[in-house]
């Protein structure tokens, strides 16, 4: 970690606004020029829109120049916006597109170094030190959550039980074996790991753990009291998206659980009304936009996150602070901590040729986890491909758990029962409790 104080803070986690601000200046300059230099995307939008890095003065000018979009990735699929050559890549990860092909992100060993430092900044902002035992309970692979997670914890000098998702009654042995501090795990998958420990009758509040740090799917201020009395232990919120870093772009602390502090040495956030693009002032609500400062591989400038918050005054830190993250400016849900985009479910309709095209997800909460129903059609003439309709559905659901990641029930509804689309069609009905 960078100098770190008596407190056990870095010295940039106290600085003055003025450090910060002209830290950010100076890094933001070089990210531009890097993005332009090494990336003909960039290049491209930034001559189109008349901009240049080199005419930056301010952090203000930074408004000045065009956003990138979560489709701009999909245009440069896969490496095509990656800004040093194909061997400085140490590391590949991807979420959801918005449909069949996935968004590809990539590190050099140096971003994976940021990462692992900011995450473990994230983990000691939350309360957990070095000699915790951590617990990771979000998924390894192309995720960032699990390896994200992972290295941070190494980083602050943690032991790290590289859990992953899944298998609830091994996770709650672990637990009461290994006695982890420190747990990393989406809010939503906590609580069921608490119902395991009271369906076994175990005391889950008087287990080892001692603080949880919960992100990658939106939860409420009711959740945390509801996770913190369960559990017996301080609920953190951490926030962060593949396509920016990962897990850890942004943090709350445990001393003040009053928002997410945006680590801002090496992100810069702007909000913006999603509608017109315009920037809107600190404490209104609007999208969230984040420029990298220090990303090699992979800068971002102007990212719309598509994350509905606001910008909030330092307060345990010199950071800005992010609110709550307050929905969606996009169609995308979350759904037991996969990111689903509606248009993903209807590629794979359309593709597979048997139902009707027209479809509505039901999406549910049993118990705290999340269920999704895909109710779709069946032609009067029969499928196109000339299969029955339990094969079909048993075909949808697999399609959709091996591209998409998740499982759904198939319902088949009489043809016209589905509302017609008259303009936008509306996809998705979501019955989850909100706040
Ligand atoms: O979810 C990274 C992550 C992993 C964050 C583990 C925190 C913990 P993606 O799969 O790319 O990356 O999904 C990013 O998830 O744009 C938000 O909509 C949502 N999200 C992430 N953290 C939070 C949070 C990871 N704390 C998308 N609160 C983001 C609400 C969150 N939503």
């Amino acid at each position: 970690m960078g100098s770190v104080n008596r407190s056990g803070l870095e010295a940039i986690e106290t600085a003055s606004r003025d450090e910060i601000t002209a830290l950010q200046l100076e890094r933001l300059k070089w990210s531009l020029g890097h993005a332009y230099r090494n990336v003909e995307h960039y290049r491209k939008i930034f001559d189109a829109a008349g901009v240049h890095p080199g005419d930056v003065e301010s952090l203000s000018d930074l408004a000045k120049f065009p956003f990138l979009v979560k489709s701009d990735l999909r245009d440069h699929y896969p490496f095509g916006l990656f800004a040093v050559p194909r061997d400085q890549i140490a590391r590949i990860h991807a979420s959801s597109g918005t449909t069949g092909k996935p968004t590809v992100v990539g590190y050099t060993q140096r971003d994976i170094e940021t990462w692992a430092h900011l995450v473990a900044r994230s983990i000691y902002a939350s309360g957990g030190r070095a000699g915790d035992i951590v617990h990771v309970a979000y998924g390894y692979g192309l995720f960032t959550g699990g390896l994200g997670a992972h290295y941070g914890a190494e980083r602050l000098g943690c032991a790290v039980v590289p859990m992953s998702g899944g298998q609830t009654e091994k996770q709650v042995q672990l637990i009461i074996d290994f006695k982890p501090r420190v747990i990393m795990v989406t809010p939503s998958y906590m609580l069921t790991i608490a119902e395991e420990f009271e369906r076994r009758g175990l005391d889950a509040a008087g287990c080892s753990l001692e603080v949880g740090i919960f992100g990658a799917e939106p939860w409420t201020g009711a959740m945390r009291d509801a996770i913190e009395a369960r559990m017996g232990i301080d609920a953190v919120d951490i926030y962060g998206l593949s396509e920016v870093m990962g897990p850890g772009v942004a943090n709350e602390c445990v001393e003040t659980k009053d928002g997410l502090c945006l680590w801002e040495d090496h992100f810069y956030p702007e909000i913006i009304d999603p509608d017109t693009g315009e920037v809107l002032p600190d404490g209104e609500e609007g999208e969230l936009v984040i420029t990298s400062l220090t990303k090699e591989a992979f800068p971002v400038i102007r990212y719309r996150t598509r994350d509905r918050t606001r910008l909030l005054p330092p307060s345990a830190r010199s950071f800005r602070r992010l609110g709550r993250i307050n929905g969606r400016t996009d169609d995308m849900l979350i759904i037991r901590g996969v990111n689903v985009f509606p248009s993903q479910i209807e590629e794979i309709l359309l593709n597979q040729r048997a139902f009707l095209p027209n479809f509505l997800l039901e999406v549910d909460r049993a118990g705290h986890l999340d269920t999704m129903t895909v109710k779709v059609e069946w032609p009067p003439a029969g499928a196109l491909s000339g299969v029955s309709v339990e094969t079909a559905k048993a075909e949808l659901a697999h399609h959709v758990k091996s591209s998409v990641g998740i499982s759904v029930r198939v319902e088949v509804v009489e043809v016209g029962t589905l509302e017609r689309s008259v303009g936008k069609a509306k996809r998705v009905v979501d019955r989850r409790p909100k706040g």
